[in-house]
């Protein structure tokens, strides 16, 4: 049993000198602090919070947060926001109902009032500002970006609930406890792979696979680099790229079927490039991936439907290197059934730019800002069966709002956009 030591300062805080908005957020921290038996608080460099999302929330969560606000609550280090549940620039035009919209939009200002950037994104690590450095400490509460911050970029956060990370960037601390220290970072799990991985959708089915079998272990990958290209550089990263894609995907996955906060590659991500097999704990277990079919058979839930009222592309959000693979795949042809590619708003400014938003929209998609689609209202849309390529969404989207999923392919999904109907075999690239 260890004791939590705090400063002068962080005792002060606790005793509500600072104001009750920051001495709320204190207690909080604090409190993590005694339970995880840490000896001290930690500086964090950024935040980011999930929970934004009015559906979850409901008008007792957003009663909580306005009054924190009203108490002074101000965060103090760079903090974005997870998604919400429409496009907030373009909620109207899109369809949505204001039943819906406005409590939704109260919710954002709460957040702004409080300091908060409304990234409205599940990838703050694919926005150069905000990507975190190798030993970075951040306070993270989406979990696929906990998973990709950690393993990809080697920085540190634990896997934070949202009122836990709010609290951590109002006094610019966590408590140092879990991923903050080298000992929560070994790996307990010794994974080998022995099938192969040719796309997105593979790899999100990996994560499937080794997620529900580790649940909240730290698995150590050690052969899967053959089936990734290098990673691009520090300055090339927000970009995406294949590699970037695969390993999001399969973070989400690993995160949303597991409770996974972290993995290793051999030879690939960089704390096993430094540390190689020492990071491996001396009992760790062992998993031999064999074959993909069960996942894919849980994923692919609905092999009855084929007409599919809604295609949806970015889960976790969409990186600029998708927007051009959707945008090359579906321009100048004319779209059967509803696209959206969700992305971030920097990424989907990007991919104006780059003049990919624009070839998609023309065919008839939606590249949708601020937007995930598990707590879009999905039934007022009039969608009942959805097509996509990403692990996280097959599990979620069904659960959340009762839609009937098909899991494929990136080729496969936009062939049914296309089409409007699902269609068995087109080859994987992607
Ligand atoms: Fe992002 Fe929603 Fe998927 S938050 S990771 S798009 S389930």
């Amino acid at each position: 049993m260890t004791t939590l030591h705090l400063t002068a300062e962080e005792k002060a805080i606790l005793a509500g000198e600072e104001g009750p908005g920051r001495q709320r957020a204190m207690e909080i921290v604090a409190a993590l602090g005694w339970i995880y038996n840490a000896e001290r608080l930690l500086p964090i460099v950024h935040a980011h919070i999930a929970g934004v999302s009015y559906k979850n929330l409901g008008e007792a969560g957003l009663a909580f947060l306005s009054q924190w606000a009203d108490e002074g609550a101000r965060v103090t280090v760079p903090t974005s926001l997870n998604p919400m549940g429409m496009e907030e620039a373009r909620w109207q035009e899109i369809g949505f109902d204001p039943e819906f919209a406005l409590p939704q939009l109260r919710t954002v200002d709460v957040f702004r009032r409080m300091g908060i950037t409304p990234t409205l994104s599940c990838t703050p690590y694919l926005f150069t500002a905000q990507m975190p450095r190798p030993g970075d400490h951040l306070a993270w509460s989406e979990s696929s970006a906990v998973v990709f911050a950690n393993s990809v970029l080697a920085a540190r956060s634990n896997r934070e609930g949202g009122p836990s990370a709010l609290a951590a960037a109002i006094i610019g601390r966590t408590a140092a406890y879990g991923l903050h220290l080298e000992a929560g970072r070994r790996a307990n799990w010794i994974v080998d792979v022995e099938v192969p991985l040719h796309s997105v959708a593979d790899f999100g089915a990996l994560g499937y696979m080794v997620g529900k079998a580790v649940g909240n272990g730290i698995p150590y990958f050690r052969d899967l680099a053959p089936w990734l290209s290098p990673l691009p550089a520090r300055d090339r990263l927000a970009d995406g790229g294949p590699a970037i894609d695969r390993l999001k995907a399969m973070g989400a996955a690993l995160a949303a079927y597991g409770a996974v906060p972290l993995y290793h590659i051999a030879n690939y991500t960089p704390e096993a490039i430094a540390k190689g097999e020492t990071l491996i704990v001396p009992d760790a277990h062992t998993l031999r991936v064999e074959h993909l079919a069960p996942a894919i058979a849980a994923m692919d839930a609905n092999p009855e439907v084929t007409q599919i009222d809604l295609v949806t592309i970015g889960c976790p959000h969409a990186s600029l290197h998708e927007l051009s693979l959707v945008a090359d795949f579906v321009g100048g042809k004319s779209l059967r059934t509803k696209l959206w590619v969700t992305t971030g708003r920097i990424t989907r400014q990007r991919g104006l730019e780059a003049g990919y938003v624009q070839r998609i929209e023309a065919a008839g998609g939606l590249v949708v800002a601020d937007t995930c689609a598990v707590v879009a209202p999905l039934r007022s849309l009039h969608i009942h069966t959805m097509a996509t390529n990403a692990g996280k969404m097959a599990c979620y989207a069904p659960a959340h709002s009762g839609v009937k999923m098909r899991f494929g392919t990136l080729e496969q999904c936009l062939e049914a956009a296309v089409t409007g109907a699902w269609a068995a075999d087109t080859a994987a690239t992607h």
